[in-house]
């Protein structure tokens, strides 16, 4: 998929290939990265990053990694079932992301990690903190190193482009991407597996249903076969999907639900979906979501008298706990 020279390319509604734009995240020129991702995000709330600065070969053994741990036999796997802290492996069916089109859950097997925090630490209290589930190094040989690794560059990666978005909203390029927000991130990283159950809307089978994601922004690594859709208005009756393709060493960025609260709706998050094919396919979110108790309220920015905020104050730990809670299967459905 070429991206035209500036990235500014429109996708017509016919085009079933969506065309993003294309942020160099090396670039000198700030004023242009800028306007492109505001652009973007006016657009349609996705655009590729790249030179973002995590080298070609560590993606590879990322993805190479998790590989690993999904070719595990089923019952290895279920011994690191997710916990309450949303922390290990979520099997088949085990996320129901659209309830209403979907007859079944998501037909992908996942694993979550997020910050790793000791259990005598005081902030593993808090709902999204605590340690991680790991494989054990007997059977997955550096497995956790390589993810520990990942999860930090990509929340480096995560906050230069929380800069760029907070110049967009002309706020201070710190807005995000200082203490209070983005000191203690809630920042989980998914391993995510599509098996090859061929997706049919028409019988409610999808990889993942139509969603958008909770918080700040994602950054989505992916390999090289296509399935993520995105659809630019989800009020549109019907609605237009279009394929976004995967860009070979580029994250695919997408905002999330907390940003559109942040922007009153200036910036939106858009609605995205996985259709499968019979190929295996991987990928790679990175969710972002500020500290658990930052407060996501309208920004001073986008609100005025006659715009003013749509959505009451929340906290980042509250919205975070409610939308888990409506997107995963109860615990307890599990026998152990
Ligand atoms: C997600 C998601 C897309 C993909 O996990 O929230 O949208 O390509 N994933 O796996
Ligand atoms: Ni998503």
């Amino acid at each position: 998929m070429e991206n035209s020279k500036n990235g500014a390319m429109e996708a017509s509604p016919r085009q079933f290939v969506s065309v993003l734009n294309c942020i160099d995240l090396a670039s000198p020129d700030i004023h242009n990265s800028v306007s492109l991702v505001k652009q973007a995000c006016l657009d349609s709330g996705f655009f590729y990053v790249i030179n973002h600065g995590i080298s070609q070969e560590f993606m590879d053994e990322v993805f190479q990694q998790s590989k690993r741990f999904f070719d595990l036999p089923l019952s290895e796997k279920m011994k690191l079932l997710r916990n309450k802290k949303h922390r290990g492996y979520t099997p088949v069916l085990d996320e129901h992301l659209d309830p209403v089109n979907q007859k079944h859950g998501d037909f992908k097997e996942g694993y979550y990690i997020g910050v790793e925090v000791p259990d005598d630490n005081p902030d593993a209290q808090k709902p999204f903190f605590g340690p991680n589930v790991w494989p054990s190094s007997d059977i997955l040989p550096g497995w956790r190193e390589t993810m520990e690794k990942y999860h930090q560059e990509a929340l480096e990666v995560a906050k230069a482009v929380a800069r760029l978005i907070a110049l967009s909203l002309s706020l201070e390029a710190g807005y995000f991407d200082g203490e209070e927000m983005l000191g203690k991130p809630i920042a989980t990283l998914r391993l995510l597996h599509y098996e090859g159950t061929v997706s049919d809307p028409a019988k409610g089978i999808y990889g993942a249903g139509a969603h958008s994601d909770f918080g700040l922004m994602t950054l989505l690594a992916t390999d090289d076969i296509c399935g993520l859709q995105i659809c630019k208005n989800k009020d549109a009756m019907p609605q237009i999907w279009e394929f976004v393709a995967p860009l070979k060493g580029a994250f695919i960025v997408n905002l999330g639900d907390m940003l559109e609260r942040w922007s009153n709706c200036i910036f939106r998050s858009t609605l995205h979906r996985v259709l499968s094919n019979d190929q295996e396919r991987y990928s790679i979110p990175f969710f972002v979501e500020p500290n658990h108790d930052c407060v996501v309220e309208c920004l001073p920015t986008c609100q005025s008298e006659e715009n003013p905020p749509k959505f009451p104050p929340i906290k980042c730990e509250t919205y975070m706990l409610q939308r888990y809670k409506e997107t995963h299967a109860d615990l307890s459905s599990y026998q152990k």
